[in-house]
This record gives C-alpha cells, sequence and structure tokens, in this order.
C-alpha cells in the first residue's frame, strides 16, 4: 500500500507509481484512485491479467469492464469509429466521469474484459495519480469499482483495504475520491446517445454538447432488462436491510418508534439539515440538501458506515431526481433493492 500526494509536480518519476507501474506491466492487478471511485485495474490488452480482477471481486464473468485511457487519440486503436458527437463530448468532458460506449475493434482488447460484446466502454480519468499511472505503463488499463461485488464501491484506500486485503498486489493511496458516485455511461453506438447508468456528467451537460439523449428505460423501472450487464445485479447494499421513504421527516420518525417497537434496530439516512431532529439507534448525515454533490461524495462512506452499527433496518430519505440527484437515487434505489414506501 503506497501513499502518494496528488497535488506534486511530475507524479510519474515517484517511486510508489513506478512500482505500481511495473505491477500492471506484470499483469497484476492494482488499486488506484480516479476521481469517481477507487479502481482495480490490469492490462486490459491480457486475459490473464483481467481474469485476476474477477477472481478478486467475486465479479459476475458476464459484466463488462471499462477500459481506462489517458490519450484521446488511442481510442482509435480499440473501436471502429468515433462518431462526431462522441468526439464532442470527449473534447468537453474528458478527462472526466464520462464512459463512452462505442463499436470495438475486433482482436485487440482482452476478450475478457469486454466479455464477448461488440462494444467497449472507454474513459479517460480526472485524476492525476490514474493518468500517471496510465502514462507510466502506456497501457489501457480496464479497471472496475475496487469493491467486493455487491459491496458499495470504495471512495477512500481504506474502502478497498477492506474488500480486498490479500486478494490484490497493492493499492495506490491517493486521499478520498471527489465526485464519489461512478462515471456516467453513454451508450454512443445509436444516432440518439442513450444513458445506460446515471453519473458524474449530469444528462443536462451532455445534451448541452450533443442534444436530445434519452435515458435506459430500465432505470425507471425494475420490471425491465437493462442494457448495461452491471444494472442488473444488487449492488451497493449495506449490512442491513435499507427502504427508502417518501414522506415528511415527522413520518419517518413515527416509523422509526414504531418499527422499534417491534424490536428491530433502526438507523437513518438523512442531511445535515436534518440530522439533530431523528431519534434512532444509528442517524447518519450524508452531505447537505443544498448541496447535492456533497451528498454524492460521502454515499457510498455513509452505507459503509451503517454496517458498524448491527442494525436490522435503515430508513433513508429521498432525494430529488434531478442534476447529480439522478445518480444518488439510481444507487440508493439499488441499494435498497428497489424498496421504497410512502407514508
Ligand atoms: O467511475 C467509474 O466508471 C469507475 C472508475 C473506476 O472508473 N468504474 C466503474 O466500473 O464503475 P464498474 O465495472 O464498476 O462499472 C462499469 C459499468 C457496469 O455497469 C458495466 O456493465 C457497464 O459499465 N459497461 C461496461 N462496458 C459496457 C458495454 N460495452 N456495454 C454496456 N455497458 C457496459
Ligand atoms: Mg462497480
Amino acid at each position: 500500500r503506497w501513499s502518494v500526494d496528488k497535488n506534486v509536480d511530475n507524479l510519474t518519476g515517484y517511486p510508489q507509481i513506478t512500482q505500481a507501474a511495473d505491477l500492471l506491466l506484470n499483469n497484476e492487478v492494482v488499486a488506484f484512485p480516479t476521481e469517481t471511485v477507487y479502481g482495480l485495474g490490469a492490462n486490459a490488452l491480457n486475459d490473464q491479467a483481467v481474469a485476476k480482477i474477477f477472481e478478486a471481486k467475486g465479479r459476475p464473468a458476464d459484466n463488462p469492464l471499462i477500459i481506462h485511457i489517458a490519450d484521446e487519440a488511442v481510442v482509435s486503436d480499440f473501436v471502429e469509429e468515433i462518431p462526431e458527437k462522441a468526439k464532442q463530448l470527449m473534447k468537453a468532458y474528458w478527462p472526466g466521469p464520462l464512459t463512452i460506449i462505442l463499436k470495438m475493434k475486433e482482436g485487440v482488447l482482452s476478450e475478457k474484459a469486454t466479455v464477448g460484446l461488440s462494444t467497449v466502454g472507454i474513459r479517460m480519468p480526472d485524476h492525476p495519480v490514474a493518468l500517471a499511472l496510465l502514462q507510466k505503463t502506456n497501457l489501457p488499463i480496464a479497471a472496475p469499482s475496487a469493491n467486493s461485488s455487491g459491496r458499495p464501491s470504495p471512495t477512500t484506500a481504506e474502502h478497498v483495504w477492506d474488500d480486498l486485503q490479500g486478494k490484490i498486489s497493492g493499492i495506490v493511496d491517493g486521499g478520498p475520491t471527489g465526485v464519489g458516485l461512478e462515471s456516467t455511461v453513454l451508450d454512443c453506438t445509436e444516432e440518439i446517445p442513450v444513458i445506460l447508468r446515471p453519473g458524474g456528467i449530469t444528462a443536462q451537460q451532455i445534451e448541452e454538447v450533443i442534444g436530445k439523449i434519452t435515458v435506459d428505460p430500465a432505470l425507471l423501472d425494475s420490471g425491465q432488462k437493462p442494457k448495461s450487464p452491471g444494472m442488473k445485479y444488487r449492488h451497493y447494499a449495506p449490512d442491513a436491510a435499507l427502504v427508502l421513504v417518501k414522506g415528511e421527516r415527522e413520518d419517518i420518525q413515527r416509523l422509526i418508534f414504531e418499527k422499534q417497537q417491534e424490536g428491530l434496530k433502526v438507523g437513518v439516512l438523512t442531511t445535515e439539515e436534518n440530522e439533530y431532529f431523528y431519534q434512532a439507534d444509528k442517524v447518519i448525515a450524508c452531505g447537505s440538501r443544498k448541496n447535492l454533490d456533497s451528498v454524492a461524495g460521502s454515499l457510498y462512506d455513509t452505507l459503509r458506515n451503517f454496517n458498524s452499527a448491527d442494525l436490522d433496518l435503515i430508513l433513508s430519505e429521498m432525494f430529488p431526481d434531478e442534476g447529480v440527484g439522478q445518480a444518488i437515487m439510481n444507487r440508493l434505489v439499488k441499494a435498497a433493492g428497489y424498496r421504497i414506501i410512502s407514508i
């Protein structure tokens, strides 16, 4: 486990980066920070290297990995064509939390990473440590979030350690990540691009650059099969059952007392605004409603923190389904296994 200061100049010259890059070049797996969440990286050109990612995470074999790059020029090595809209988005939001799905060139990337699909998701992370590793190795790096499959994605090196210690070759600790939720996954193989996973770049930001887009209908309806393989799994879940509650804080408090009377230990996920209003077995404030970016930034850490309290039930407030709120609600709804009640 290496600590690096992400703000120093010339990170590529640092011994920690050299050691981590050497492991990646030797087809080992290493976790590193990006601006969204920590990733678990491996050489995307090598089947054995990529297989180690699936092994360490316990990841379902049909779930494709995002390919990380540091230089836009290499995209054409991996894809058949780059549509005009994709080019405009790369210009506007790379490096940044936007993964672009394009038609793949056969026979270049490891099929283990793309799981036999005809498309590939590519992104350029906006984090000095990730970019230094990509530059130093000069490899495309396949990297899912560096959590055990099903657990909340890691936003600190500590989270990665808790999930994957003993299963991977190293962790580069660059401090907490910024955005806190994963990249937006946008399918650009269609004339009208489709959001497969909401994330750090909002639908509105994308439409400002390329006009009308759509959203995979499965994101709004748990009955439909999502276009992105990873979106069908239960994910991000804390140990206790999580339920989202539409209602006023007084109603939520009444429900907490009711459940406690039934003998359950109950937690509540709220924000700074209501932190001192609730009485429960555990109250965690996740950022402030005045700044939804702060909620996104601490959501996964909050979900993990509930695990220390041995709860039976966690009730969560809802968030507005707009801007970064769309990604927050998408993750919360999945963490809750689609359990939402109105009171
Ligand atoms: O912010 C992020 O994107 C982080 C950091 C580490 O870069 N990575 C990440 O990877 O979240 P992962 O593997 O946890 O999620 C990748 C998502 C999955 O839902 C996967 O199914 C989808 O992207 N995906 C990848 N390639 C795809 C493809 N060709 N077609 C459809 N969905 C794809
Ligand atoms: Mg993930």
